[in-house]
């Protein structure tokens, strides 16, 4: 089932998620459910709170993307509760987009590695490393948990330059070809 996806501006993507319980009620379709969201509206991440659930649940599928950055390749996951361990102090920095955020791209700098763990769909848990794009996508979705958007990085000024673009995201008043939720 596609679900709609929760805009900048939303109160959901502001808050402090809440750890995923072992017997959460129909945790694996609702994975099922914000993987097929997340490909209908061609992205390559998703994160609970995108579709209105303050949970630490996050899903990403950066194949896609793996013509252009090898590491993306293969590169699908849930990941149920996870936990950053490392982050490594060399950074890059890449143009990003948001499914919360359509229509605005901005060059992010993020950690080059991480090391992180979670648990999958089935709840086994999981430790693993990452690096390149593929780790940019999991700081990404990770930094949704926390509350956080990927614009939270960019400069003032950047973020003056796109002011009438996000006044637009939080009315709802842009074309997306996606179900969205805005107020
Ligand atoms: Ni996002």
């Amino acid at each position: 089932m596609i679900l709609p996806i929760y805009l900048y501006g939303q109160p959901v993507l502001r808050k402090h998620t809440e750890l995923v319980q072992k017997d959460y009620p129909g945790l694996k379709e609702l994975i099922a459910n914000m993987f097929e969201t997340m490909y209908k509206a061609e992205g390559v991440g998703l994160a609970a709170p995108q579709v209105g659930l303050s949970l630490r649940l996050l899903v990403l599928d950066a194949d896609v993307m793996s013509d252009d950055y090898p590491e993306c390749k293969g590169f699908k996951r849930a990941m149920v509760n996870p936990e950053m361990l490392e982050m490594s102090e060399e950074q890059l920095a890449e143009e990003e987009g948001c499914l919360s955020l359509p229509g605005i791209h901005e060059k992010v700098l993020r950690a080059k590695k991480i090391r992180i763990k979670y648990m999958d769909e089935n709840l086994e848990i999981h430790e693993e490393e990452a690096e390149g794009f593929a780790a940019r996508v999991v700081q990404h979705e990770y930094e949704h948990l926390e509350g956080h958007v990927f614009i939270d990085h960019i400069s003032a000024i950047r973020r003056q330059l796109d002011k009438s673009k996000l006044n637009n995201i939080i009315k709802g008043r842009m074309r997306c070809s996606y179900r969205t939720k805005a107020i």
